[in-house]
């Protein structure tokens, strides 16, 4: 059995431009989707998932996630004063074991594989989960627990996929896929971002990985990909040959929360899963179209 996943990596290092002016003080991460905001949707999945250590890799301007996942003393007190337990018991669950989380800084946005290297000291020779937190799944049973289990049969890397329309594979990660087996596909080859007419499929690669310990050699040619960046997909397409690669189709609905459509499309969908919201939710959008 391959060994077990026990570290996440949450790179949320982006400068998330797509949500200016709303990103320019506040992390994109910190974003709600109804009253939580997207990071803790991706902590609370890991942890379904059997995560025991949460590594953040964040940049200038992020402190607002390092302060969320900490004690608000005053903010407890109060709602402990005014006997409101309830909301009490909401910020509190909020907070990780001591030690359990570990922040480092990327210092320059230079991408998502170069994010991913900063983690290197902190996973060590195991290996790691990542999680983008911008990439929401609703789903029964959270995304990276059924990827785990799934891993735990195949061992390798691992992306999580999904299908997506041809004329959208110019903004994602594309499989070249090989035998399909249930939920797993064999991955052959990946590409970042190709033209709709040279991507080899329309399986794209979504927010959730699971690497093993060697992507950080690769990872440290800091080779350049598209657009620039040291892009995560290159080095995962390079392990090929060396490591099983296998793309995970996911049950659940993703929501591309870095996009506006996205993030208004996942505050929608969740709230319409909430008890006290269904309704007068339900009755405004009828009313507005
Ligand atoms: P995105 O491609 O969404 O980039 O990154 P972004 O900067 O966050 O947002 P836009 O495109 O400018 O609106 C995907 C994930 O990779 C992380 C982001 O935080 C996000 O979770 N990332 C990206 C880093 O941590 N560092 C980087 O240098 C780039």
């Amino acid at each position: 059995m391959p060994l077990t996943i026990r570290k996440a990596i949450f790179p949320v290092g982006g400068l998330g431009t797509r949500f200016l002016p709303a990103t320019k003080s506040m992390p994109k991460e910190m974003l709600p989707i109804v009253d939580k905001p997207l990071i803790q949707y991706a902590v609370e999945e890991a942890v379904e998932a059997g995560i025991e250590e949460f590594i953040f890799v964040t940049g200038r301007g992020k402190s607002a996630i390092e302060d969320h996942f900490d004690h608000a003393y005053e903010l407890q007190e109060m709602l402990e004063k005014r006997n409101k337990t309830a909301a009490l018991k909401v910020v509190k669950d909020s907070i990780p074991k001591p030690g359990q989380i570990a922040y480092t800084r990327q210092l320059e946005p230079l991408g998502l594989g170069h994010a991913i290297w900063c983690a290197r000291n902190f996973v060590g020779s195991e290996p790691v989960a990542v999680l983008l937190a911008d990439d929401l799944i609703l789903s029964e049973n959270g995304c990276l627990k059924q990827m785990i289990e799934a891993y735990n049969q195949v061992g390798g890397n691992m992306v999580a996929v999904m299908e997506v329309e041809k004329y959208q594979t110019s903004s994602y990660g594309i499989v070249t896929p090989g035998n399909i087996k249930n939920s797993l596909i064999e991955v052959l080859d990946l590409i970042e971002k190709p033209k709709e007419s040279e991507a080899p499929s329309n399986l794209a690669v979504i927010g959730r990985y699971i690497l093993q310990p060697n992507i950080f050699n690769d990872l440290s040619r800091f080779e350049k990909g598209t657009g620039g960046e040291i892009q995560l997909t290159d080095s995962i397409a390079r392990q090929v040959g060396l490591e099983p690669l296998n793309g995970f189709k996911f049950d659940g609905q993703r929501f591309d929360c870095g996009s506006k459509i996205g993030f208004l499309e996942a505050n929608i969908a969740y709230a319409l899963r909430r008890e006290d919201l269904r309704e007068p939710i339900q009755q405004f959008i009828q009313k507005m179209i």
